[in-house]
């Protein structure tokens, strides 16, 4: 008996030492980062801007695997569901780790429980854009017009629960309008038809809409936050542009699996950090109106509470709006 105790305990041994080697030796090869909606959309774009630097600190590839679908959050639940080995992780946001509890009943996942966070990527403010030749040429007469034509008019988001959904009926409740609701894989693909003319307006993270703005290729009625964006200097605050009531910016952050080693999730959040003190990647992200995180803001620690409150503050506002997932 005694021997089959030692052979046990010599077994657990080696398949510790086995896993603390592999942990101290990782990665070993390339790591997966889902990114919940479809390629070129802002949570891709910034998952690609902070994933390459990450990819130098690391010394392996990461890879973007875009999994679209239901604002989200079938890509944050397979993601959710992957070994906690380091080797899958992902981007989340405001919608995916706040807004989803409150629009899916039977979600799959608990934002601030089935994670382990890894840190904030980056700040990005929201702004109410619409197609160049939309009839309105500012925030009042655009509200106006809503009110008066409502379901004429077509909202383009990300899926119920993404970032454009929510912060889109957060809009509406605002100005107590209900346009036609058209859903995309991601505001990425949203862009694209809004700039053919063929979806009226969205509201949508800065550091999509902000080049096609810049270009003159749809209009911009108003950022959602207390000051104008450096990189949008004549697009007015909506508080400027004559509405109280609508300040809104999102977040996108890096998750890994619940159960990831503490010593992984630090490896991840070290390259994460290292990624946005790089001047080029830093640059990258501000150039698209991104809002780097402070120091402070920038620990696992800092997100998980980023989660609870986030989840706590919108629940109540979603609820409030009456929208649920189907
Ligand atoms: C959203 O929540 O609207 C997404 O961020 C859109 C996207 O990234 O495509």
């Amino acid at each position: 008996m005694k021997k089959i105790a030692i052979a046990l305990a010599a077994g657990l041994g080696l398949a510790v030492a086995a896993d603390a080697q592999a942990q101290g030796n990782y990665p070993q090869r390339p790591i997966t980062m889902v990114v919940p909606f479809a390629a070129g959309g802002p949570t891709d774009v910034i998952a690609r801007i902070v994933g390459e630097h990450m990819s130098h600190t690391l010394g392996q590839q990461i890879v973007v695997e875009n999994v679209a679908g239901a604002g989200g959050t079938t890509g944050i639940t397979r993601a959710s569901q992957a070994q906690p080995d380091g080797y899958t992780i992902m981007m989340g946001h405001m919608g995916t780790h706040g807004a989803a509890p409150a629009l899916y009943p039977n979600l799959k996942y608990d934002p601030a429980k089935d994670f382990a966070p890894v840190g904030l990527a980056a700040g990005t403010p929201i702004l109410i854009v619409a197609r160049k030749d939309f009839p309105a040429n500012d925030l009042k007469g655009f509200v106006e017009y809503m009110k008066t034509n409502g379901d004429k008019v077509n909202m383009a988001h990300a899926g119920v629960g993404s970032v454009s959904h929510m912060t889109g009926i957060f809009f509406n409740s605002v100005i107590k309008a209900k346009p036609t609701m058209v859903s995309y894989s991601g505001t990425g693909p949203a862009l694209n038809d809004l700039m053919g003319n063929t979806v009226d307006f969205m509201t949508d993270q800065i550091v999509n809409v902000a080049p096609q703005i810049q270009g003159g290729n749809i209009k911009a009625f108003a950022i959602a936050t207390p000051v104008r964006s450096p990189v949008l200097p004549n697009v007015p605050t909506t508080k400027e542009a004559g509405l109280d009531g609508y300040e809104v910016s999102a977040w996108n952050a890096v998750f890994a699996p619940k159960g990831t080693s503490p010593e992984i999730v630090k490896k991840l959040n070290d390259a994460l950090v290292k990624a946005l003190a790089d001047e080029n990647t830093k640059k990258r992200l501000l150039d698209l109106g991104g809002v780097i995180p402070s120091d402070a803001e920038r620990s696992p620690e800092a997100l998980q509470k980023l989660v609870e409150t986030e989840v706590a503050r919108w629940t109540p506002v979603l609820k409030a709006a009456g929208t649920k997932a189907q």
